[in-house]
C-alpha cells in the first residue's frame, strides 16, 4: 500500500472546504488508491466549526482516510504537508477598499508562506484559491524562496472548467468532447478565455471549436463575458460564491499535476510566467499546460492573433497593478 499523502486544506471550515475534504478523502484529488491524511485550518472564531468538519469526515469513514489535523496553529497545520491548497484569505466585504482587502491578504499569505517554508514537505506543492488569487500566489512565493517557484501555481481550473462548460452548452456536445480551452492571465473579470485553438471530439474525428460554431460575435463577446462573469451569476442564483465547482476544479488541477494531463490536453493554471507569449516575468498569471511526472510546463508555439493579444495583455496589466498594490501593502 502506498505510504498516506498529506493534505493541507486552509480555510477548511469555509464553503469551499466544506466541499473539496470529502473528495480529497474520496480520492477524487490524489486517486483511488491513494490514502491522504487531511490536514484543515482556519481561524479561532471558526474552531467551533472546523471541529464539526472533523466530526463529519470521521463519521463519513472514508477508507483512504488515514487522519485528520483540525487547527488553527499554522505551524501545526502545515508540518510535513505535501499539497497545500489555500483556500482561506480575508473577504472583500462591501465599502472596503481595494487596498484594505490587500493589505489584509498579503500579511496572510506572507505569514502562511513562512509557515509552508518551515514546516512543509520538501517539494510541497502548492495552489491558492483565495483571492486574489495570483496575487496572494505571488506573496506566497515571495516569503517561501525555499520553495521552487514551479511549486507555487493558483487556480483558474475553475474558469477553463466553465469555458468547456459554455462550449459544450452552445455546441450541445458532451463536456468531455470538448478540449484545449485557455484561460490567459488573471482569475478575475479582466481574464481571457480563449477558443482559437480548441477543438472537438465528433464521429468526423477532431474538429475547431472556432469552425462548429461560427459566431465571431459570440466568441469574441458573450462567450467571454459570460465566463468572466460566471462567479457573479452564481453568487446571484445561489446567494452564495460558487463552492462545489471551486473545489471540483481544485482537485482537476491538483490531480492533473500529480498524475499527468492526458495525451494532447492542455489545462489552464496560473503559474510563475517565464516570459512565455511576452506575458511579463514575475507575475503569476495563468497559462495553458500540460503535466508530466509531477511538472507543468507551458504549451509552446500557439499563434496569438491581434484580438488576443490586446486581451492577453489588458489582464497582464491588471497583474502588474495588483503587484504593485501588494508591494505597497508590505511598507
Ligand atoms: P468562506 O468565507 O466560506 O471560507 C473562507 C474560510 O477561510 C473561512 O472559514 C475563514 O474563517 C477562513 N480564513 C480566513 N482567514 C484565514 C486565515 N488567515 N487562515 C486560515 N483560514 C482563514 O469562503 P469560500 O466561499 O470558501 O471561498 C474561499 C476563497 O476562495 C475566497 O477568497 C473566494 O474569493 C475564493 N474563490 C476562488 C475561486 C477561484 O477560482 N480561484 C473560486 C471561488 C472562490
Amino acid at each position: 500500500a502506498k505510504d498516506p499523502v498529506r493534505v493541507l486544506v486552509t480555510g477548511a471550515a469555509g464553503q469551499i472546504g466544506y466541499a473539496l475534504v470529502p473528495m480529497i478523502a474520496r480520492g477524487v484529488m490524489l486517486g483511488p488508491d491513494q490514502p491522504v491524511i487531511l490536514h484543515m485550518l482556519d481561524i479561532p472564531p471558526a474552531a467551533e466549526a472546523l471541529n464539526g468538519v472533523k466530526m463529519e469526515l470521521i463519521d463519513a469513514a472514508f477508507p483512504l482516510l488515514k487522519g485528520v489535523v483540525a487547527t488553527t496553529d499554522v505551524s501545526e497545520a502545515c508540518a510535513g504537508v505535501n499539497v497545500a491548497v489555500m483556500v482561506g484569505g480575508f473577504p472583500r466585504k462591501e465599502g472596503m477598499e481595494r487596498k484594505d482587502v490587500m493589505s489584509k491578504n498579503v500579511s496572510i499569505y506572507r505569514s502562511q508562506a513562512s509557515a509552508l517554508e518551515k514546516h512543509a514537505a520538501p517539494n510541497c506543492k502548492v495552489l491558492v484559491v483565495a483571492n486574489p488569487a495570483n496575487t496572494n500566489a505571488l506573496i506566497l512565493k515571495e516569503f517561501a524562496p525555499s520553495i521552487p517557484e514551479c511549486n507555487i501555481t493558483c487556480l483558474t481550473r475553475l474558469d477553463h472548467n466553465r469555458a468547456l462548460g459554455q462550449i459544450s452548452e452552445r455546441l450541445d456536445v458532451q463536456v468531455c468532447d470538448v478540449k484545449n480551452v485557455i484561460i490567459w492571465g488573471n482569475h478575475s473579470s479582466t481574464q481571457y478565455p480563449d477558443v482559437t485553438h480548441s477543438t472537438v471530439t465528433t464521429k468526423d474525428g477532431e474538429k475547431a471549436v472556432p469552425g462548429l460554431v461560427n459566431d465571431d460575435e459570440w466568441m469574441k463577446g458573450g462567450f467571454i463575458k459570460t465566463v468572466q462573469q460566471r462567479g457573479a451569476a452564481i453568487i446571484k442564483a445561489r446567494k452564495l460564491s460558487s463552492a462545489l465547482s471551486a473545489a471540483s476544479s481544485a482537485c482537476d488541477h491538483i490531480r492533473d499535476w500529480v498524475i499527468g494531463t492526458p495525451e494532447g490536453i492542455w489545462v489552464s493554471m496560473g503559474v510563475y510566467s517565464d516570459g512565455s507569449y511576452n506575458v511579463p516575468p514575475g507575475l503569476i498569471y495563468s497559462f495553458p499546460v500540460t503535466c508530466k511526472d509531477g511538472k507543468w510546463s507551458i504549451v509552446q508555439g500557439l499563434s496569438i492573433d491581434e484580438f488576443s493579444r490586446k486581451k492577453m495583455d489588458a489582464t497582464a496589466i491588471e497583474l502588474a497593478d495588483e503587484k504593485a498594490l501588494a508591494y505597497s501593502c508590505l511598507n
